[in-house]
């Protein structure tokens, strides 16, 4: 009787070691095909977002194009190539106190600078940044400038005696606002559309300086805007006050954008009296840039489709700060919904639209520790993941890295594209050329930085990159704007 209990008892030992086994292996082989499609995603994701340097030849050269074409005629390109009505650059001779307002992204900026001539340069400056509540970006325009305008009647309220503004002048206002303007003069101009997730429908078509006028009145703020002008035009204007041989302005930010110096006679589409200087400041709007030589993806795709403006900037949605974050969001949620990445249950967290923010991103993408804390820790803060595997932390880089790299070396290519049609890098000039930059996604995302560097090299090659410098323009949309307050104020004998 014995012998059989134990007899029994080892078939059915055997038998639960074989199940154990048997769901062991299973299990192994149920890993073993998550990480296959792990890396199959990667894999394919690498592949659709690859840049080589023919590839970024030829969206320069497509950007090229683009620009003859928008110069050409309105609505010849997706660039819209706007005319910005600078045509006089900062000399170094301004003086006086002018304030700016920096109004683009998720803050905006009130500033004041006491300007003293080629001696004094920036004698002293002072600003104050404020974040712009989301209700806000898609509230009622009214509301939106109201806020402003009370902020901006506080700023001016705290204004110290180191400013001096003579007697019975006004205060004069440079006012940067980074959305697509059809000018009408230097301190006019409509809005075209939205663009970085602002909707305030009743702006579109209206003339933001008269609103913006509207509400510094009903704030009791007495001010005049003498220059309404575009981020890009406000860093190319700080620039030239920094570095004469700056010949055009890249943003690189919430948003991306870039405006040049060109040649009045070369902008077939100007109806106006040509300018005494013979040149005119240029506002791209190159987000909107559009090319079949742009490697894209489906979640590029899905992005676009799901936007508030579907169709639209969709280099700046390949390239800008408000949306590498959120790319890398869509590839993370394909990973955890078909491979399991964090754990049988896809994070809800994860599903959330925008909730990667670039800075994020960033900060995990620079995570040099052993074992990926910081990635750890964000995917915790930001998408509720309490625990990864640092297998899944090293995923995470490894999409951040694709999805930056792709960006930094566009943006790089349509540098080039400006480039060549001011006839650098195609043997007509070797003359030094240099870009004014600004923007927190290329002042802090230091990896995002170096990639464009180094694609800029590589698709001009060494001896014509040596001519060719990338400066930041510290705040150069901010003092920029003020500069070009002070060149266009109405004090100013002509
Ligand atoms: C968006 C705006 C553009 C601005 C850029 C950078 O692309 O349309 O006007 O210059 O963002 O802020």
């Amino acid at each position: 009787m014995r012998k059989v209990l134990v007899g029994t008892a080892v078939i059915c030992a055997a038998a639960a070691a074989v199940a154990v086994t048997a769901i062991v292996v299973q299990h192994r082989r149920r890993i073993n095909r998550r990480w296959a499609r792990v890396a199959a995603v990667l894999k394919e994701l690498e592949e659709q977002c690859a840049t080589p340097t023919e590839k970024l030849k030829e969206v320069a050269d497509a950007m090229t194009r683009e620009m003859h074409a928008g110069l050409e005629s309105e609505d010849g390109s997706t660039l819209k190539m706007l005319i910005s009505f600078v045509d006089k650059l900062p000399t170094g001779d301004e003086r006086g106190l002018f304030y700016a307002l920096d109004l683009g992204g998720t803050n905006f900026r009130v500033l004041r600078v006491q300007l003293g001539g080629k001696e004094g340069r920036v004698v002293k400056q002072e600003s104050k940044e404020v974040s712009i509540p989301q209700e806000l970006m898609i509230g009622s325009s009214d509301e939106l400038f109201d806020f402003i305008a009370s902020a901006l009647a506080q700023f001016v309220a705290s204004e110290g005696v180191d400013f001096h503004l003579p007697e019975g002048k006004q205060r004069e206002l440079g006012f940067t606002f980074s959305f697509p303007v059809k000018q009408t003069s230097i301190a006019s101009g409509t809005l075209i559309k939205w663009t970085k997730r602002f909707n305030i429908k009743s702006t579109v078509g209206e003339d933001v300086v008269s609103e913006l006028t509207r509400a510094m009145k009903r704030q009791g703020l007495d001010m005049q805007v003498t220059a309404l002008v575009n981020d890009t035009v406000g860093a190319l204007a700080g620039g030239i006050y920094d570095d004469n041989d700056v010949v055009a302005a890249i943003i690189l930010g919430t948003g991306t954008n870039a405006a040049y110096v060109e040649r009045a006679d070369a902008i077939k589409k100007w109806q106006g009296p040509l300018p005494n200087s013979g040149k005119m400041v240029i506002n791209m709007e190159w987000g909107n840039f559009r090319s079949s030589h742009l490697p894209t993806t489906d979640y590029d795709q899905a992005l676009d489709a799901e936007s508030l403006n579907p169709g639209e900037q969709i280099y700046e949605k390949l390239i800008s700060g408000m949306y590498l974050g959120e790319i890398v969001r869509r590839v993370l949620l394909r990973l955890a919904v078909e491979a399991a990445l964090f754990g049988e249950e896809v994070p809800p967290q994860l599903k959330v639209p925008f909730v990667l923010r670039t800075p994020v991103m960033s900060a995990m993408h620079h995570d040099t520790s052993a074992d990926l804390k910081v990635v750890g820790a964000k995917l915790q803060e930001f998408l509720g993941i309490s625990s990864s595997s640092l297998k899944a932390r090293k995923v995470v880089v490894q999409v951040c890295d694709i999805v930056a790299k792709r960006g930094a070396r566009l943006a790089a290519a349509g540098m080039v594209g400006i480039l060549k049609k001011l006839g650098h890098s195609n043997g007509k000039t070797k003359k030094r050329m240099a870009f004014a930059m600004d923007g927190g996604l290329y002042e802090h995302y230091t990896l995002f930085r170096e990639s464009l560097l180094a694609a800029l090299k590589e698709v001009l090659g060494e001896e014509a990159s040596a001519s060719v410098s990338v400066t930041m323009a510290n705040d150069g949309s901010g003092i920029g704007a003020s500069l070009l307050a002070a060149s266009h104020s109405r004090y100013l004998e002509n």
